[in-house]
């Protein structure tokens, strides 16, 4: 979580596919007669080939007027989300919270912010996505409450409250100072003195979002009803916050000391004792006995950014029986377009052990977007398609962030007086916050872009708005949003791109990432070509050993574009940042 890094070789000749002049882009996506014998042979989970689609609900649709989206707002957009190819939403929190952490310190598991709407809004949106074959997915924290929850002020009351255990509460150490040098992820220390009882309580993240004590077992049981009391209304799963925080050393050992300071000034620190620790697991499975007692597969997608592909394998549980997507930070987090690193990152998840499915995503609310984190500040346009066939055509399941298909920006706040995220202001100037990846939806080039009829909507319009948004892109067959369209059609009607296996390619090669995505037995395949590099390439292909006899590959999608004319494997040349993705036989 939150690692914030700062930092016409051509569009298939839509002729392929499309009747003349008619653009895919427009089109919603088509249910080939191939994709449907897929769908009936397949006895895979929905998640398994579901494109996911994350919304920020305060800045997807505002309904009401008042500056910050909500459910209704959501719902009106149902159709966008259908058009463009989604299976399924997963929404931040809409959880009552006094937004110290703007909803990841929640008040109540079991209930709806008003400032969202009410949990007949809820129902009703989960009910207009069903019938768009839309699933919803639930954000849940389990980490830590709000120190606004009513267990918390129980907690707090007295040091004899029987809600007293649901809670980490120590006593200072022998100089007055707090119990270890733990520090919170949002900088300082992770302990706050509270006079009430004058001991220290443990905070992973904000002061104001203590943690809960998963050792107890009545904060279990009271955890797993509420992902029960959701599952009854009809969702989908559960994105599961900062799943690898759950437990902390009994023994309160201080963390290694790193050199160097972070962000908020204090001492680099190995979160030894207090992040991944094995008790996590049992919970892990717990919850998935929990998600697994009702009907539709629902799904657990765990947040956690681990160290390495390893720790991440983990996740899906020594018998696949935790996580069945983890999301993969590794891959998320390589920050730069390195084929060397994007294919051993994804040959590595690829060959895990329970043969877990993948999952990569390089967007979300907390990390700044990649079309200025991978981009070069010259050819950010084109490699924003680039990084959206890396997501949409490997094998995984895929994760976008709203608005990534059109391109947009990460826009980050001026001054320190607009920032909205408290880390914002804590880490000011170093760390801005979180803000510039959270800007309103860009629907159309009117006032706030469409997302809010208020004149103070609560993070700026970004000015890119202007040519960056939805209606303007529907109208441009080279639009990223066009691109991304025509991408995800691909995925669902080809099933070589939808179940093949992943096959790397020219594995030394150190510039272009190329692999296969082939059926198991049935021998259809789709070679993909990603150049990473700013310049033109020409490369050869040897596929014999995987079956591939012929010797040209015939464009499906590319970009930048290029005519329908087949492509000879031993000279296929790739544009600076050019994408192609063709069948092979
Ligand atoms: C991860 C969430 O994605 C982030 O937004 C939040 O601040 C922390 N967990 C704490 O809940």
């Amino acid at each position: 979580m939150l690692n914030r890094a700062k930092f016409l070789f051509a569009t298939l000749s839509l002729v392929l596919w499309l009747d003349a002049g008619t653009s895919l882009a427009q089109q919603p996506p088509q249910q080939s007669s191939k994709h449907e014998q897929a769908q009936q042979k397949s006895q895979d989970p929905w998640w398994k080939h579901a494109v996911i689609y994350e919304i920020y609900p305060r800045s997807f649709q505002d309904s009401n007027g008042d500056g910050v989206g909500d459910i209704n707002g959501i719902t009106s957009r149902l159709d966008y989300i259908r058009d463009l190819g989604i299976d399924a939403i997963w929404i931040s929190p809409m959880y009552p919270s006094p937004l110290i952490d703007f909803g990841y310190d929640i008040s109540d598991y079991t209930a709806i912010d008003p400032l969202y709407g009410t949990l007949a809004d809820f129902d009703h949106l989960v009910s207009e996505a069903k019938k768009r074959n839309i699933r919803v997915i639930m954000d849940f924290v389990p980490n830590h409450t709000s120190d606004q929850h009513p267990w918390f002020k129980e907690s707090r009351s007295s040091r004899s409250n029987p809600k007293r255990d649901w809670y980490i509460w120590r006593d200072g150490n022998a100089m007055g100072q707090p119990p270890n040098n733990w520090q919170s992820w949002f900088g300082h220390s992770a302990w706050k003195l509270d006079p009430t009882t004058n001991q220290y309580y443990y905070h992973h993240f904000y002061t104001e979002q203590p943690d809960l004590n998963w050792r107890n077992p009545q904060v279990r049981k009271a955890m797993y009803d509420a992902m029960r009391f959701w599952l009854k209304r009809g969702v989908a799963g559960f994105r599961i916050d900062a799943v690898s925080r759950l437990f902390e050393d009994p023994n309160l050992h201080d963390d290694p000391i790193l050199p160097g300071k972070n962000a908020y000034g204090d001492p680099n620190i190995a979160h030894k004792y207090t992040d991944n620790l094995p008790e996590v697991h049992e919970v892990l499975r717990e919850m998935r006995k929990v998600v697994n007692a009702y009907p539709g597969n629902p799904v657990m997608i765990s947040e956690a950014d681990e160290p390495n592909i390893a720790e991440l394998a983990k996740m899906y549980g020594a018998k696949n029986d935790e996580v069945q997507l983890p999301m993969d930070f590794q891959i998320a987090d390589v920050n730069k377009l390195s084929a060397p690193d994007f294919r051993r990152l994804l040959n590595e998840i690829d060959r895990n052990a329970v043969g877990g499915q993948p999952h990569y995503f390089f967007s979300n609310h907390d990390q700044p977007r990649q079309w200025d984190r991978y981009g070069d500040g010259v050819h950010n346009d084109q490699i924003a398609k680039l990084m959206a066939a890396l997501l949409l055509a490997t094998r995984a399941t895929p994760l976008m962030y709203y608005g990534e298909e059109l391109g947009m920006r990460t826009t980050e706040p001026a001054r320190k007086e607009d920032v909205q995220d408290p880390i914002g202001k804590i880490g000011w100037p170093e760390e801005k916050g979180r803000d510039g990846e959270r800007t309103p939806m860009q629907w159309d080039a009117s006032t706030n872009a469409g997302f809010s009829a208020s004149q103070h909507p609560w993070l700026p319009v970004p000015p890119s708005a202007s040519i960056y948004n939805v209606v303007a892109e529907a109208q441009d067959p080279k639009s990223i949003l066009a691109f991304y369209k025509r991408l995800l059609a691909l995925r669902r009607n080809e099933p070589a791109l939808r179940d093949g296996r992943y096959l790397p390619l020219n594995q030394e090669d150190t510039n272009v990432l190329s692999f296969l995505r082939k059926e198991p037995g049935r021998g259809e395949a789709i070679l993909v070509v990603l150049n990473m590099s700013a310049e033109p390439r020409t490369i050869k292909f040897d596929l014999s050993a995987h079956g591939v006899k012929g010797g040209s590959a015939n464009p499906l999608l590319a970009a930048p574009e290029i005519g329908a004319e087949s492509t000879q494997l031993n000279h296929f040349s790739v544009p600076a940042f050019g994408v192609f993705i063709g069948s092979v036989d």
